[in-house]
């Protein structure tokens, strides 16, 4: 029973006392982050794994990608714990370091290896912070970088400089939406599909490019639509719609707003009583923005529920389990990024962390 629950995973918390930190995803359901010592998107989750050294056990309500961050970003005294080790993200699964490789072979084919006048490198690879920590070790072999939704165009504009064109991965939405609101036409934006053989990418289309996206989603963001957008201001002229960058890039545009989800809680919290939102995210933090400020009026954009479904596989069960393992003096499910590519993964997010915000 969930009361039960309650009860033994505030025990275990307060047994565990500064031992133990907790840091949770926005998009965690309400019975997790209530116990979680921090929200927030995924790049305040990073800063806050570096910072929190003084607790000997992070347990991450998030899913696996931003586990392993935190593995990389804590020290190696401190033991990250992913209370359930199948919560992953259907996204980052959609780039392998094979077919990245693969892929950046046939780049490297197509525009040589030598720099430009200026000093730019044929191809810069940037990975979304939706991937796995081999991915962020090759952007950090071979000189890229980590970026998250809340500095996409930061990332980009340092990309830019150092490279003639951005491999982009494994979000192509998020890629789009930034590089075309950074004046990029459409057409320097090929998709790289890597379910094609070799080869069977259009190298046409990749001549011109300047942002190679890779054909990668999420499955939450992409049921995002412009009817959607157009029902709701049907409905109230004066909506507010706000998506997250993972949404197509027609839906961002006909939003009035587009930010990670650290700012869509922001421009929540700074509006004018009984104004309305439309907002294009996860439901759960949805609800959460909603329950939180019952002086608006907050739907989610898409009248059928969506959650995150790996997102929601932290439950309060497993956070219970992880809890009382660790008071009976056991580490279970420590998520511990392998010595073979975290120096390098750690490389491409250390030169995320130094862009200007
Ligand atoms: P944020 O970086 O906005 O927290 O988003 C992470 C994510 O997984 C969105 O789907
Ligand atoms: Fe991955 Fe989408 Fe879930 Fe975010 S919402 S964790 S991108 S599947």
């Amino acid at each position: 029973p969930a009361e039960e629950l309650a009860r033994r995973i505030d025990a275990a918390k307060a047994a565990l006392g500064d031992r133990l930190t907790i840091l949770g995803h926005y998009y965690q359901r309400d019975e997790v982050v209530r116990y979680a010592d921090f929200v927030g998107d995924s790049f305040q989750l990073a800063r806050e794994s570096q910072t929190r050294t003084g607790a000997e056990f992070v347990v991450f309500c998030g899913v696996h990608f931003m586990a392993e961050t935190a593995d990389l970003l804590s020290t190696p005294e401190q033991a990250v714990i992913l209370p359930n080790l199948a919560a992953g993200c259907s996204m980052a699964d959609m780039a392998d370091i094979d077919s990245v490789t693969a892929c950046w072979e046939q780049l490297e084919a197509l525009y040589g290896t030598e720099p430009d006048e200026q000093g730019r490198v044929p191809v810069i690879p940037v990975t979304y912070m939706n991937s796995s920590a081999a991915l962020k070790g090759f952007c950090g072999e071979h000189g890229g970088i980590v970026c998250t939704s809340s500095n996409a165009e930061q990332v980009l504009a340092w990309a830019f400089e150092r490279g003639q064109r951005v491999l982009f991965f494994p979000d192509q939405h998020l890629g789009r939406n930034t590089a075309s609101a950074m004046g990029v036409p459409l057409s320097a934006m090929p998709v790289w599909d890597p379910r094609k053989p070799l080869g069977g990418n259009d190298s046409e289309t990749l001549n011109d490019a300047r942002v190679v996206l890779w054909r990668g989603w999420c499955s939450v963001h992409q049921r995002f639509t412009t009817d959607q957008i157009a029902q709701a201001r049907a409905k109230n002229p004066a909506v507010r719609v706000v998506v997250h960058p993972e949404c197509p890039l027609e839906v961002v545009q006909a939003a009035d707003e587009a930010g990670s989800t650290q700012y869509i809680k922001k421009v929540v919290d700074a509006a004018a009583p009984g104004e309305a939102f439309a907002i294009g995210t996860e439901i759960n933090m949805v609800r959460r923005l909603a329950d939180a400020r019952p002086d608006l009026t907050i739907e989610c954009l898409d009248p059928v529920i969506c959650p995150c479904s790996t997102m929601y596989r932290i439950h309060p069960a497993y956070l219970a389990w992880v809890l009382e393992s660790l008071l009976a003096g056991e580490v279970v499910n420590q998520v511990r990024v392998p010595a073979s590519v975290a120096a390098a993964a750690t490389v491409a997010l250390e030169r995320m962390l130094a862009v200007r915000p």
